[in-house]
This record gives C-alpha cells, sequence and structure tokens, in this order.
C-alpha cells in the first residue's frame, strides 16, 4: 500500500497509530497520534519522534526480529499524566504503533484497591473490639458476673455490626449486578410506604419521633423491583431517623405523578422530610459514594456502615430513575427519589 490509503485506514482507527518505514522514518500517523505526540510525525526519525526509552527499545526489537513487543508510554502534557499501553507489531517490513489509553483500567484498579482497603479498616475495627473483651473476659472479668454481662453486650453490639456489614457489602454486590436487569413487577408505592414505615416503627419510638406518611397521590403503581423498592425506603426512612432525630418528626409525601425533564418522561416522586441538623453542602454530591460519612464517629455509633446510599444510587439507576438530596444546616434534610411511571424502554 502507498501512504494515502493507508493513512485513511489509520485515521479511521479509534487509537492513536503510527507506522514506521523501512528507513526508520514516520510514514503514517493519524490525528490521535498527533495529539499524543506532537504533530508533524510524518518523515521523522523515531527516535526523534517517541523520545522515550521504553518504547524506542521496543521498536529496536521488533527490528531485529521479533514480531510483537508491548511498552508502555506516558504522555506528560497536560493537567494529568495519560498512561498508554503501546504495542509495537512488525508488518510487512513496517513497524506498527498503537496506543491504548490505561486510565481507566488505572481508576478502576484503584477504586478496587480503595474498597479492599475501607472494608478491611471497617471489618477489623469491630474484630479488634471483640478480641479485646475475649481476653478481659478470659482473664481479668473471669469471676465478675456484673462486667461479664456488660462485655457480652457491647460483643454483641459490634458482632452485629460486622454482621451489617457483610450483609450490606452482599446486597451492594447483588444489586450492582443486576444493575441491567430492567425491573418489570408493578409495583404499588402507597402500600409499600405503608409497610416500610411500619418496620421502622419501633426504630422510630425508641428514637422519639413519629414517621407521617402523606399519600397526596393514593393508588400510584410503577414498574419496579418492590423487593429493592423496600430496600431503598427503609434506608432513607431510616437516615432520617437516625441521623434528624433532633427535628422530631420525619414527614414522607408520595406525589402525584408528573413530568419529569431529566427522565424524558412522568414520574412519580416519594419525598422522605425530616427537621434535623442537616448535611453541610460539600458533603452531599459525595453521599452515595460507599463508605462515606459525614460524621464518622456519630454513623457508626447509630449503627451505620456508610453503604446504604450506594446501594439506594444503584437500584435507583436500574430503575431507571433519580436521587435528589437537599439539605439545609440547621433546617434539615430532604430526600427526593423520582421513579418513571413507563417500563424502561430496553
Ligand atoms: N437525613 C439525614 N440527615 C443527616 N445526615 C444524613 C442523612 N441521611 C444520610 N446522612 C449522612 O449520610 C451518610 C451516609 O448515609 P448512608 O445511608 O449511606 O450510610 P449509613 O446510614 O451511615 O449506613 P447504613 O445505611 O449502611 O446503615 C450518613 O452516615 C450520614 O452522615
Ligand atoms: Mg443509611
Amino acid at each position: 500500500m502507498t501512504t494515502a490509503p493507508i493513512l485513511s485506514v489509520i485515521d479511521a482507527l479509534p487509537l492513536p497509530v503510527l507506522m514506521i518505514g523501512p528507513d526508520e522514518r514516520v510514514r503514517a500517523a493519524n490525528a490521535l497520534v498527533d495529539a499524543v505526540l506532537g504533530g508533524e510525525l510524518v518523515g521523522k526519525h523515531y527516535i526523534t519522534a517517541l523520545r522515550q526509552p521504553a518504547v524506542i527499545a521496543a521498536i529496536a526489537e521488533v527490528r531485529a526480529g521479533e514480531v510483537l513487543r508491548v511498552t508502555q508510554y506516558t504522555d506528560r502534557d497536560g493537567p494529568k499524566d495519560t498512561l498508554y499501553r503501546v504495542s509495537v507489531a512488525a508488518a510487512d517490513g513496517d513497524i506498527v504503533l498503537t496506543f491504548e489509553d490505561q486510565t481507566a483500567a488505572e481508576e478502576a484498579g484503584q477504586m478496587r484497591r480503595d474498597f479492599v482497603a475501607n472494608v478491611s479498616h471497617e471489618l477489623r475495627t469491630p474484630l479488634t473490639a471483640l478480641l479485646g473483651f475475649i481476653e478481659t473476659l478470659s482473664g481479668a472479668a473471669k469471676d465478675d458476673p456484673a462486667a461479664r454481662d456488660r462485655f457480652l453486650g457491647i460483643m454483641a453490639h459490634e458482632a452485629n455490626r460486622m454482621r451489617r456489614l457483610v450483609d450490606d457489602l452482599m446486597s451492594l454486590s447483588r444489586v450492582e449486578e443486576d444493575e441491567r436487569v430492567r425491573p418489570r413487577e408493578q409495583v404499588d408505592l402507597g402500600g409499600l410506604l405503608v409497610s416500610v414505615i411500619k418496620g421502622l416503627e419501633p426504630q422510630a419510638k425508641a428514637a422519639g419521633l413519629t414517621v407521617s406518611l402523606d399519600l397526596v397521590s393514593s393508588n400510584e403503581t410503577v414498574p419496579g423491583d418492590a423487593g429493592q423498592l423496600v430496600q431503598v425506603f427503609t434506608n432513607l426512612i431510616e437516615n432520617a431517623i437516625k441521623y434528624g432525630a433532633s427535628g422530631g418528626a420525619v414527614a414522607v409525601h408520595l406525589m402525584p405523578r408528573a413530568m419529569h425533564q431529566r427522565l424524558r418522561g412522568e414520574a412519580v416522586e416519594v419525598r422522605v422530610a425530616d427537621k434535623g441538623d442537616g448535611i453541610p453542602e460539600h458533603h452531599i454530591a459525595r453521599l452515595t459514594e460507599r463508605f462515606y460519612r459525614v460524621d464518622n464517629h456519630r454513623s457508626r455509633e447509630v449503627g451505620g456502615t456508610g453503604l446504604g446510599l450506594a446501594i439506594v444510587k444503584h437500584i435507583i439507576n436500574r430503575h431507571r430513575g433519580r436521587l435528589l438530596i437537599a439539605s439545609e444546616e440547621g433546617q434539615g434534610t430532604t430526600v427526593s427519589v423520582f421513579l418513571p411511571t413507563a417500563p424502561p424502554v430496553s
């Protein structure tokens, strides 16, 4: 092939591609590779065009008879380094270099490492407490029934926390797994909210508040997964009880269906409002991250794992809905869930 058809072929590829001729000079380069290495590459010697020793060494190996070499190239221009995986392949006397951006894979790897670190840390705290009490109970407090009872109480509390964390982790992975499967049941939202609130009554009572339900729109059904929607509203109302208790009342509203611009169709809104301390603005966007808590200590005290809203977010995504958190410090928090009333188009 002459250079012109080669150029049109590599220009059509979605990756940065560079071709080096037998004369060691760049024979063709597509627009994407210009963006990585700078323009005007054609005709340059490959050492001048590429400059990074690892890539130059790989090219030398392929010139010496290797069929394929894979190496890395770091683009240091721009606000952040971009790491490319570069394959250097022999192609009928020429050498073809293909660049693949590794940033997304790197970030995914980083997220996975952070997640494992977080899980380990969250499990280690109650575990350390348990081990400490076991030691005390088998030593110093062996013959002290009063201390034993107290310690067993704390141990049960810590063990429960571990169980909740493991349950939440499993729930999160299940929810992530079927995020792409559209829910197909028809769910009666009013009935569902009544039963969720009933289930949380003891907790509300213990916190000294009442949860009111206002079915502005009764008899509202949406396509959904009932079990998962129970999880969503349980967490939101439980959060309002746990973190908004100072306000004394939690109000749940089921609003009539209305057009929702972002969802491009009709949606039903469920609003959970408390009059508690509220959430400082800069935390709000991060609340749905796994393990994110505004006040770690306080949340742990009330038994929170920080996974609740991450699970909620995944479930709402599966339902093609939206989650909106509005809060004002000292005034309270209102969380709205919008669920489309028509089945999602697959
Ligand atoms: N209604 C609210 N008022 C004030 N802060 C809230 C409210 N809802 C959530 N938060 C804050 O957001 C954090 C994250 O909530 P999330 O439901 O994800 O976790 P959690 O309740 O701590 O744990 P889990 O839900 O797993 O038991 C909470 O720790 C709390 O700091
Ligand atoms: Mg929660």
